[in-house]
């Protein structure tokens, strides 16, 4: 096993227009526990994991994970390395059902590899049919059966979570970013999706977590960072996190 899986930033701000999003950002995320960032809204969380996965472009500062250098590399090359990101809103293909989502996700991660693959038809077979294969293992581990062949539109918000996480399943993750997986999810299935969280975390998996839901966040997570404005405020145990004055100062004065 590699024994550096840290996310490492350094110095890293972002600006939309004239407004600092992200103010100089410092942390080292341990990629082999799961860790949680809370903050109230518009705190600059989703930009962040943003700025970690790629998808927004940072005006200054670094980011590296475990021995690999992020800063050159495009989105799809940090998914490779095993860093990959949900959206706060699922971003599943509507028209397709829960299986072809979940096999097209693993395609979409085979890239160039698959390509030079095409040129092997059995290569592609076996390809195909260990996808076949991680797809119903995924469906049966998130409890997807019964809508396995829905398409994902009929789905409902907590399903969609649930697909969303699957659908990064399908690839090799290493470290995993969830924005705000409980939001919307009812008790039960929230409950359903932190026991998965904690056995795929028991399984190798890094898991980096922004959720509003400080009570479902705090049992799963053995570190806080808080945030507010842009800049990390408070770091250390939930309970240090959650009665840090500055933390419980950002949400009061946000609402
Ligand atoms: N693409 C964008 N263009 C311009 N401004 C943006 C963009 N994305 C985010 N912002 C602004 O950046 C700030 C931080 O937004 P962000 O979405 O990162 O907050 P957040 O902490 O995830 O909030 P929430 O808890 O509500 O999801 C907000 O003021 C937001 O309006
Ligand atoms: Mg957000």
């Amino acid at each position: 096993m590699n024994p550096t899986m840290n996310l490492e930033l350094q110095r890293v701000t972002k600006a939309w227009g004239g407004m600092r999003v992200l103010d100089g950002i410092d942390m080292v995320v341990n990629g082999r526990t799961i860790t949680g960032l809370i903050g109230p809204n518009g705190a600059g969380k989703s930009t962040l994991f943003g700025a970690i996965s790629g998808l927004v472009p940072i005006d200054t500062g670094s980011i590296r994970f475990g021995d690999d250098d992020l800063d050159a590399m495009s989105a799809v090359q940090r998914a490779r390395c095993g860093l990959l990101r949900t959206f706060q809103v699922p971003r599943p293909f509507a028209n397709l059902s829960v299986r072809d989502n979940l096999r097209v996700a693993a395609r979409d991660q085979a890239g160039e590899s698959l390509v030079r693959a095409f040129f092997t038809p059995g290569v592609v077979r076996r390809r195909e049919a260990e996808i076949a294969e991680r797809a119903d293992r995924t469906i049966e581990l998130l409890a997807l059966r019964r809508v396995a062949d829905s398409a994902a539109r009929q789905l409902s918000g907590g399903q969609l979570k649930l697909l969303e996480l699957g659908r990064l399943l399908m690839t090799e993750p290493r470290m995993i970013l969830l924005d705000e997986p409980f939001a919307g999810v009812n008790p039960v299935l929230a409950d359903e999706l932190a026991e998965r969280i904690r056995m795929l975390h028991a399984g190798g998996i890094g898991f980096f977590i922004v959720e509003h839901n400080l009570n479902a966040l705090s049992r799963l997570a053995g570190s806080l960072f808080a945030m507010d404005q842009g800049a990390l405020i408070a770091h250390g145990t939930p309970d240090e996190v959650l009665s840090h004055p500055q933390v419980r100062a950002a949400y009061v004065g946000g609402e």
